[in-house]
């Protein structure tokens, strides 16, 4: 069903997230019957006219994008574009908020959905406005919305004010905070892959999982986001938020309720039992490497300290990997390992579950690798998004020789998911008012507190080890991770015996 009627307000609409991002998506939706045509868009910026001003930014970036080459794409365009209004203002004074109040007492419907499109030291003036000029309060059933995207403070402190602030201005459910990941697909699939298969949740615990790897490797470089990147570094940007909330679908425990409260328990509950390690844990459980200047996809790309607007001695890191332990029955004595990394040999974001070994086999082994391969769960969760099960088998012929081989799920093979931003899920919960996509401030902070130990140490000084571009990371990640007897899964990996 088409959401109701509402208007999507967007802070920051001349910007380049709306035209890249937010119209693409209210145009799939629309494609889509995700919304309708009572569907309202209202822009607020600083730039000084009208919505023509507005329109001519979105035709002329549109026109660049391939996916409009589809007429229905175009139709659905051309249609949301008549709904589109825009009123010029500075969002710090209450100017444009009598405006905003003005419009929507004559839209067709009171319902609103706040984006806010703008740098992240304003959601909290932003939440003020809107309560203060009255634009929070959901009267005669109709609901008022806030929408904002990471990062949610720079460390447990910043977090935990900005959560105090947002909820002296709305509720905890007019507060939907956007993690993207949790958009995806394959991000959505992990809670059906467990809770919708016994031969899977069975096995998932400490008796039988001897580890667990989550990767999300990226080929782009830091390139010209050096200012943002340069204050955030790999731990923040991608961590609490992206690595944690693939961390709390693994390990959380089964909600009695798909509800979004229920979900949303368990994940903080998960998130809550996060080890959280003392500086000296931190630093033998830590690593982090900045990438120097090298070769990478036929580009000379240089050290991550010569990219624009990037400190020369930054000791700003493009690569973090964590052993975390998750402090529950079911997960106690199993390392989490977690890494993510800028300029690295390939974009791959994989989930792996290592299984233990068998208690006892009899099945000849050649003398340098006596153990069977342990089993293998591998959610890929993209590029090629699928799902592996790698186990062994009996290589055809007269001697018993076992081989292990790969039973693959691709998502590519059986649907067909079109061309999608990613958002459109995420705004559709966020007009029909579902939070369970959205990230509850209890997680929020629990993922902060976990990092934190790492964020103090490394505020101490030292600097981030060197890893050459199109590698996958710095040598001391192999150790963090081989020192247990273990070994990180490369992107390529295959079965020994699988047919590539
Ligand atoms: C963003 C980070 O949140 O996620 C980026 O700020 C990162 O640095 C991106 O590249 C990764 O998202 P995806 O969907 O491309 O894996």
């Amino acid at each position: 069903a088409p959401a109701p009627p509402l208007t999507f307000v967007i802070f920051g609409a001349t910007g380049d997230l709306t035209r890249r991002l937010l119209i693409p998506t209210l145009i799939n939706m629309s494609r889509s019957g995700l919304v309708g045509d009572d569907l309202h868009i209202l822009g607020i910026g600083i730039e000084p006219g009208g919505v023509d001003m507005l329109l001519e930014k979105l035709d002329s970036f549109l026109a660049t994008s391939g996916d409009m080459q589809e007429p229905e794409r175009q139709q659905a365009w051309q249609s949301l574009r008549k709904r589109i209004t825009y009123i010029s203002g500075d969002f710090t004074q209450n100017a444009v908020y009598d405006e905003i109040s003005k419009y929507l007492s004559q839209a067709p419907s009171a319902n609103a959905a706040f984006y806010l499109a703008v740098p992240p030291r304003f959601f909290g003036d932003v939440a003020e406005k809107l309560s203060a000029n009255g634009l929070m309060t959901e009267t005669a059933g109709a609901f008022r919305r806030i929408a904002i995207e990471k990062p949610f403070g720079h460390d447990l402190t910043s977090a935990r004010e900005l959560n105090a602030r947002l909820l002296s201005h709305a509720n905890e459910n007019q507060i939907y905070r956007i993690d993207h990941f949790l958009g995806k697909e394959t991000v959505q699939n992990i809670m059906t892959t467990r809770f919708a298969n016994m031969m899977i949740e069975a096995l998932w615990n400490n008796n039988y999982i001897d580890h667990v790897q989550i990767t999300a490797a990226e080929l782009v470089d830091v390139g010209t986001r050096g200012k943002f990147y340069d204050s955030t570094g790999a731990l923040r940007d991608m961590v609490p938020n992206h690595l944690f909330q693939l961390l709390a679908m693994v390990a959380m425990e089964p909600p009695n309720n798909f509800d979004a409260e229920s979900i949303r328990n368990e994940k903080g509950k998960l998130l809550k039992a996060l080890r959280i390690y003392s500086p000296e844990e931190a630093a033998t459980n830590g690593v982090r490497g900045a990438y120097t200047a090298g070769p990478l996809n036929g580009n000379n790309l240089p050290a991550y300290t010569g990219t624009a607007d990037v400190a020369p001695d930054s000791s700003t890191e493009t690569f973090v990997a964590l052993k975390l332990l998750v402090d529950t029955w079911r997960w106690a004595g199993v390392p989490f390992y977690l890494r993510t990394g800028k300029a690295l040999k390939a974009r791959d974001t994989e989930i792996v579950i290592t299984f233990r070994q068998v208690p006892f086999a009899q099945f000849p082994r050649p003398a340098s690798r006596p153990q069977l391969p342990p089993n293998r769960l591998i959610i890929q969760v993209q590029p090629d998004e699928g799902l592996d099960m790698e186990i062994s088998i009996k290589a055809p012929g007269l001697v018993l020789k076992t081989v292990p081989i790969s039973l693959d799920f691709r998502y590519a093979d059986r649907f067909d998911i079109g061309k999608q931003t990613g958002y459109e899920s995420l705004f559709y919960e966020l007009f029909v008012g579902d939070q369970t996509l959205f990230q509850r401030a209890d997680g929020i902070e629990a993922g902060w507190a976990a990092v934190q130990p790492f964020l103090d140490l490394w505020a101490e000084g030292g600097k981030p080890d060197p890893y050459a571009p199109g590698s996958m990371g710095p040598a001391c990640a192999d150790d963090l991770i081989q020192r247990d007897g273990r070994a990180w899964h490369q992107p390529d990996e295959k079965p020994e015996g699988k047919k590539v």
